[in-house]
């Protein structure tokens, strides 16, 4: 064989039976056929898994422990997920991570665990809306009570927290910057409660992307993230990830996603992978983008109000540049009235109006008419969003060129 003569690849079922194979009907021979996995492929990239399910040789390796180093079915475990799994709990030094398929799958799994009928769950508002609706519709009807602490009103927001512990309470919840206004809790104060009184402490970490933030290193309990976010990074996919600091935290998880079938599909964790690739990178362009644009939008006579946490005029910076590397992309800044923010968006030419953040593309959106506002919650839930604030995730583009189309905008109102 010359080096050039590759050799042609095999068919498993052909071995499998020997001469039976060739008296099967063609209809069977190729439902069975599939190539002879190569032993010595070792792929540089992780490749994507389709397989619902795996071949066993014997009886005996399925149940030999941890099934003969196979896997079994889809939904309970999949060698693409559990890369990102690899990475993800690399990054955040955690016992563990588990990928499911949405954030918001990722935090009710850990509200599902680790609360029950009696319970007592304490959570930061203002807070993702999907998160506050679960709370107040799904968790309430389960007989779990809840008490928030607002990280705006409280200027002592860990004191308060812990003011809020009851004997039942089991776990607390916070973000470590705030769905919609950026605001941000004393986290390590937290921590300190939550370690003195024993009580499981839940860190969504979406806005401020893993690169910025690890919370298990801080002494959190679980590290969330909406993958959709600073992890995919691209837009193009929907996923969240729970890291804990607990192996047995992980085996409840574990079982618990065995049993709700909350898993991430292998083609949206192959997105995760490649977004984690470079994730360094763009969290790095999109902090450094946003600081310059928030401080832009702070000197313009147009602009009330800017809340970014990288800005030494936010209400909590300390609190943010004790915690986070740098502060990613979100903005939330008020132009008065709902009448402006409205203009304003309407008018942007690079910057696309639309929900959802932490992409390479500059989206904004105005909350009190999307994300947070009627359609979205019942009037108790409406969280307090001043009418013109709007809520802007810096992405990669060249960030003179975002100020030149806020600035175009801006002229217009
Ligand atoms: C802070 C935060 N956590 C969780 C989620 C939920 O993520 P997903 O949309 O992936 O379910 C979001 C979505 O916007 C969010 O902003």
């Amino acid at each position: 064989m010359t080096k050039f003569d590759w050799p042609v690849g095999s068919n498993e079922a052909e071995e499998r039976f020997g001469e039976r194979f060739e008296n099967l009907h063609l209809d069977t021979r190729i439902s069975a056929s599939h190539a002879k996995p190569l032993v010595n492929a070792d792929p540089v990239v992780v490749p994507i898994y389709h397989s619902t399910t795996y071949r066993f040789k014997t009886v005996g390796q399925f149940n030999a422990p941890n099934h003969g180093s196979n896997f079994v079915y889809r939904r309970c475990g999949n060698p693409t997920t559990e890369n990102v799994e690899v990475v993800i709990n690399e990054i955040e030094s955690g016992q563990g991570s588990l990928l499911y398929n949405s954030g918001l799958a990722a935090i009710s799994a850990v509200f599902l665990e680790f609360l029950g009928t009696g319970d007592h769950l304490i959570a930061m508002t203002p807070i993702f809306s999907g998160t506050s609706s679960f709370i107040n519709e799904t968790l309430r009807r389960f007989g779990v009570e809840v008490t928030f602490v607002d990280v705006e009103k409280e200027e002592d927001f860990a004191g308060a927290v812990e003011k809020a512990i009851q004997s039942n309470t089991k776990l607390i919840l916070v973000e470590t910057i705030a769905n919609p206004t950026m605001a941000v809790p004393n986290l390590l104060g937290t921590i300190e409660v939550a370690k003195k009184h024993n009580i499981r402490l839940a860190v969504d970490a979406t806005f401020s992307s893993p690169y910025n933030i690890q919370p298990l290193k801080l002494g959190a309990s679980f590290s969330i993230h909406s993958c959709s976010k600073y992890i995919g990074g691209h837009t193009d996919v929907i996923a969240g990830v729970v890291t804990v600091s607990s192996y047995d935290d992980w085996k409840r998880l574990k079982l618990q996603q065995l049993t709700t079938g909350s898993s991430c599909s292998p083609h949206d964790a192959a997105l995760l992978t490649r977004g984690l690739k470079t994730l360094g990178l763009w969290v790095d362009r999109i902090s450094s983008n946003a600081q310059k644009t928030a401080e832009f939008l702070e000197s313009h006579p147009k602009v009330h109000r800017v809340y970014y946490p990288g800005l030494e005029s936010h209400p909590q910076h300390k609190y943010a540049k004790q915690t986070m590397k740098k502060f990613a992309g979100m903005i939330a800044f008020d132009v008065g009235t709902a009448d402006n923010a409205i203009k304003l968006i309407e008018n942007l030419k690079l910057i696309d109006h639309a929900v959802s953040l932490g992409g390479t593309e500059s989206l904004i959106e105005h909350p009190l008419s999307l994300t947070h506002g009627k359609q979205m919650l019942h009037d108790d839930e409406l969280p307090p969003v001043a009418p013109g604030l709007l809520r802007f995730s810096v992405g990669i583009e060249n960030v003179a060129d975002i100020i030149d189309d806020l600035n175009v905008a801006f002229d217009k109102l």
